[in-house]
């Protein structure tokens, strides 16, 4: 039988999670998943930009849900760091609706970060990375600033067993991998090789630093590539289904023998849940499936499912600097939270080309006329 570790970090009715980024694609179903596993405890502030990436409509169900209750949204910028702080400190307006009631035992309203804001396309990232430092590195910054603050950490002891922070990070801090070296393990050296992955390993840096210096609660997961409902169109699954669906060309980049190591984004948001309440804090925790596959092989994977034909792939100019492979060893995680996988590559690629197809107006209204700008300018043709 599954051994369940103990619960370290337990909701209460009037606790507040802070979810940054959760207008975007992990984020959404990350709040989805928390109000419904935490029936009646615990309220989710939604601190989101809406950037090009963020998306409201992401959040329909869950605000006409029972448990869109206790949502709230709050617009801005983590990087405003009088906003974040307001938010910590209980004095922004979003505290006087009477459904946010919150106790504050240590004079701060947030028991609980999770951090997902992020710009987070590596090839945005190579056309220009000034908005990745900004956002990255400098909101992440801003953030464990105000935990520190209003926290009052390093003062009484107690801030491990009152508040969490995770820092949502991913597998390509730690760089490439050769065909036949071993996964990455949570002690892999970071060598981060693209400006958006050498932002997060900055970010990551910061909060493990903060951990160790004043005793911040944080805890560090590093996920490998998500696909499913609600994804961006920019990124690889999601541009390739509806490309594939409007028979337009798939831009398949040099040899297209490049591997990714795939996870359906309800199992890294379960993986999350999991870390948020029973983790350790100053630990980090690789999330993997353990679904390494080239992206030729999910290119044909995805025309066979939706019966096009294989001349739609057509092979461009390689990434600049494009990692090769990444996979991730998630043993840590298994044996000692007791999470895994539930949801193979092959049943998650099915549902999510199912949901492309049943969700067209979502994706169209993304792919707009500023989209297809950033298309043509990255890819040199439509
Ligand atoms: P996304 O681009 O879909 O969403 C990012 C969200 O952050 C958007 O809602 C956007 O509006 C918001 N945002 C951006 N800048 C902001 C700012 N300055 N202030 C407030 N909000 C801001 O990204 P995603 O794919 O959902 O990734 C979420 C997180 O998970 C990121 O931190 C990313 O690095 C990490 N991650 C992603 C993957 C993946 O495969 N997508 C894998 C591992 C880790
Ligand atoms: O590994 C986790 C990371 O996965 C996350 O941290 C990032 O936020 C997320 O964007 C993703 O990064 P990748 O660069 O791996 O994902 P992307 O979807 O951009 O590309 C996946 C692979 O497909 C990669 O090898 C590049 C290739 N690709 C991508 C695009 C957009 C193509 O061949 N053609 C394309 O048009």
């Amino acid at each position: 039988m599954k051994r369940i570790p103990k619960l370290l970090f337990a909701w209460r009715r009037s606790m507040a999670l802070l979810v940054t980024g959760g207008a975007g694609f992990i984020g959404s179903h990350f709040i989805r998943l928390f109000l419904k596993k935490q029936r009646s405890d615990g309220k989710v502030i939604n601190l989101d930009k809406l950037t090009y990436s963020g998306n409201l409509e992401n959040l329909r169900d869950v605000e006409q849900s029972e448990g869109g209750k206790r949502y709230f949204l709050v617009r801005g910028d983590v990087c405003d760091a009088s906003l974040v702080a307001s938010l910590f400190s209980g004095s922004h307006p979003i505290f006087q609706s009477p459904a946010l009631k919150l106790e504050t035992p240590a004079g701060c309203s947030i028991h609980a970060v999770n951090h997902l804001a992020a710009e987070s396309h590596v090839d945005r990232s190579i056309q220009d990375a000034s908005d990745f430092y900004r956002t990255n590195v400098e909101g992440t910054r801003i953030l464990v600033e105000s935990a520190r603050k209003f926290w009052g950490l390093g003062a009484s002891g107690t801030a491990q067993n009152r508040f969490r922070y995770v820092q949502v990070s991913t597998d390509e801090v730690y760089g490439s991998l050769e065909p036949r070296q071993p996964r990455f393990t949570e002690e892999s050296p970071l060598k981060p090789n693209s400006p958006y992955a050498a932002s997060k390993a900055a970010a990551d840096l910061t909060v493990l630093a903060y951990a160790h210096t004043y005793g911040l609660p944080a805890l560090v997961t590093r996920c490998g590539n998500n696909y499913g409902p609600y994804q961006h169109p920019e990124k690889f699954i999601p541009l390739f289904i509806t490309n594939a669906i409007e028979e337009r060309l798939l831009p398949l980049y040099g040899d297209g023998r490049q591997v990714r190591d795939w996870i359906h984004v309800t199992d890294h948001c379960r993986a999350l849940l999991e870390v948020l309440g029973r983790g350790e804090p100053g630990e980090v925790y690789n999330i993997g499936a353990s679904e390494e596959r080239s992206n030729l092989a999910v290119a044909e994977s995805i025309l066979q499912r939706l019966g096009k034909s294989r001349d739609l792939i057509r092979q461009v100019a390689d990434r600049a600097g494009h990692d090769r492979r990444y996979a991730l060893d998630a043993g840590k995680l298994e044996s000692r939270l007791g999470w895994n996988a539930e949801q193979s590559f092959a049943e998650g690629l099915e549902s999510t080309v199912g949901w492309y197809q049943e969700n067209e107006a979502w994706w169209k209204r993304i792919k707009n006329a500023e989209f297809w700008q950033y298309y043509q300018k990255a890819y040199k043709f439509v």
